[in-house]
C-alpha cells in the first residue's frame, strides 16, 4: 500500500471507530443508528405517532432510533434474518422479508394499520464478488420496494440503502413515478463506505403507480443497459448487385 492509500485507510478505520465509540457511548447498538439520526436530521421523515416499517433491522440502532423519533404512540415493526434483542417500544420479528410467510407476518402485525415511513438498510451476504453481490443487493432492494410500497400511506416516505454500481439510475428511474421526491444522500456517518449511499424517497403517490412491478421494470432497464434486451432483427434477404450471364453453349 502506498503512503497516500495508507493515510486513506488510517484515516477510514479511524472514522469508523469514532461511530462505533460514540454508538457505544449514546447507548445504540450499532453505528449505523448515525447513518438514520442523520438522514432524519436533514429530511425529517419520521414524526411523532408515526408507524414505521424497519427493514434488515438487526441489530436494532435503527429500530431504537424509530422508537425514540414516533415515541409511545408510535409503532415500529422490524424484521430481519437475524434474530434481534428486544428494542423496547419496537416488534422486532426475524425472517426473511421476500418470504411469504415472514411477509404476511409483517401484515399480522400491522393489522391494517398503514405506514408512514420504510427505512431498510438491507444488504444481503457478501459473497466477496463485488458485481454479483451489488447486483443481488439491487434486486433485494426492489422487492423490498415491491411488498412495501402497497403499505405505505400517501405522502409517506421511504428510505433505503443502495450500493453503488450498475443499476442504480435504473431503479431509482423504476421508483420515481411513485413519489414527488426522490434523491440521493450520503450520511457522514456512511461516508467512510463510498460504496454505498441511502436513496431518499418522499411523499409517495399510490394514484401514480405503474402496472409492471418496480423489479420488472428495474429488470428490463438493466437488461436494455448491458445489451440482453436487443432483439436482433432477422437478417435482410440479399439482392445481388450483378447478374450472371449464362454462356451461350457452343
Ligand atoms: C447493515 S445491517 C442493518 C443494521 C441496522 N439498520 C441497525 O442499525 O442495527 C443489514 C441487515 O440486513 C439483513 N438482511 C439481509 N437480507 C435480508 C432479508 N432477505 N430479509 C431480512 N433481512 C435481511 C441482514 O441480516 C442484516 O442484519
Amino acid at each position: 500500500m502506498g503512503g497516500g492509500a495508507l493515510a486513506d485507510h488510517w484515516i477510514e478505520n479511524h472514522k469508523r471507530d469514532s461511530w462505533r465509540k460514540q454508538a457505544k457511548a449514546s447507548g445504540y447498538r450499532a453505528r449505523s443508528a448515525f447513518k438514520l439520526k442523520q438522514i432524519q436530521e436533514r429530511f425529517g421523515l419520521i414524526r411523532i405517532g408515526d408507524t414505521v416499517l424497519d427493514v434488515g433491522c438487526h441489530p436494532g440502532g435503527w429500530a431504537q432510533v424509530a422508537v425514540e423519533l414516533v415515541g409511545p404512540e408510535g409503532h415500529v415493526v422490524g424484521v430481519d434474518l437475524e434474530p434481534c434483542q428486544e428494542v423496547e417500544g419496537a416488534v422486532l420479528l426475524t425472517g426473511d422479508i421476500t418470504d411469504p410467510l415472514t411477509q404476511q407476518r409483517v401484515l399480522d402485525e400491522l393489522n391494517g394499520e398503514k405506514l408512514n415511513v420504510i427505512v431498510s438498510d438491507i444488504s444481503p451476504d457478501i459473497t466477496g464478488k463485488w458485481d454479483m453481490d451489488q447486483s443481488v443487493a439491487m434486486t433485494l432492494v426492489a422487492d423490498v420496494f415491491d411488498f412495501s410500497l402497497p403499505l405505505l400511506k400517501k405522502g409517506g416516505a421511504f428510505t433505503t440503502k443502495l450500493f453503488q454500481g450498475i443499476g442504480v439510475q435504473e431503479l431509482i428511474d423504476a421508483v420515481k413515478p411513485h413519489f414527488s421526491s426522490v434523491r440521493r444522500y450520503s450520511p457522514d456517518a456512511s461516508r467512510n463506505s463510498s460504496s454505498e449511499v441511502y436513496l431518499i424517497c418522499r411523499n409517495h403517490m399510490p394514484w401514480n403507480s405503474p402496472k409492471e412491478s418496480i423489479r420488472e421494470r428495474y429488470e428490463a432497464a438493466v437488461d436494455v443497459l448491458v445489451g440482453g434486451g436487443e432483439i436482433e432483427d432477422a437478417p435482410e434477404p440479399v439482392t445481388p448487385t450483378f447478374k450472371v450471364r449464362r454462356r451461350k453453349s457452343e
